[in-house]
């Protein structure tokens, strides 16, 4: 897939995320957050698990990530989406959006829900601009005084069956302190 950046296209490819990615992801989550980063060892196990979608450059370098886990026999959860700040405003999330809904639909996911923090106008806008619906605000979510809303997308080819649950890592965002994703 092509890409418009710096005035020229690139080429740039989805894929799942590797363990040798995790320099990368730390690089990511360390320019696009000033709090609540994931850390390193939480990634890596994200890493294992499949989790993570990536965006990479022709030199095989990520430039964006969405990780999305599954929270339920039809369901899917997006924990974090984010982008290098040099690539941002290129279309790069709404292509991880896309890849992520895709793969989600693979797996008969019916449902994908996010969290968002409702002054992050800009992830805000994407995900309403991806079909994304506000469904509630979460009080405190992510610390005190810092609320979320809470945010849906039917996937409509979905199947609603098939697809197993990961236990115990439901709450994993929920569970990082002060975040301000
Ligand atoms: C949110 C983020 C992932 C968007 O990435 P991006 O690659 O710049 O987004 P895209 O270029 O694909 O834009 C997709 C949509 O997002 C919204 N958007 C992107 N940049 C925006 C901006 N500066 N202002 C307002 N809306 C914006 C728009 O709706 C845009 O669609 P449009 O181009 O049709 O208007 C990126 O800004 C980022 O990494 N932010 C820090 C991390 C973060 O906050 N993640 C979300 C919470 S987990």
């Amino acid at each position: 897939m092509f890409i418009l950046a710096w005035g020229g296209f690139v080429c740039m490819s989805l894929r799942l995320g590797r363990p040798s990615d995790l320099h990368d992801l730390e690089e990511i989550e360390r320019s696009s957050f000033e709090k609540g980063r994931f850390p390193r060892s939480l990634l890596a196990t994200m890493l294992d698990s499949g989790d993570f979608l990536t965006l990479v450059d022709e030199e095989d370098v990520v430039v964006g990530y969405v990780s999305v886990y599954l929270e339920g026999p039809a369901k899917a959860r997006l924990v974090s989406i984010a982008v290098l700040p040099e690539w941002r405003g290129k279309g790069a999330a709404r292509l991880l959006m896309e890849g992520a809904e895709e793969a989600s639909r693979e797996r008969e996911i019916s449902l994908m829900g996010l969290e968002v923090g409702i002054r992050n106008v800009v992830a805000l806008r994407l995900y309403l601009s991806q079909g994304f619906g506000i469904k509630g605000l979460i009080k405190d979510y992510y610390g005190k005084g810092k609320d979320a809303f809470y945010m849906e997308k039917a996937l409509t080819s979905g199947k609603g069956a098939g697809a197993r649950p990961r236990d115990g890592k439901h709450d994993r965002l929920a569970a990082l302190p002060d975040d301000d994703r």
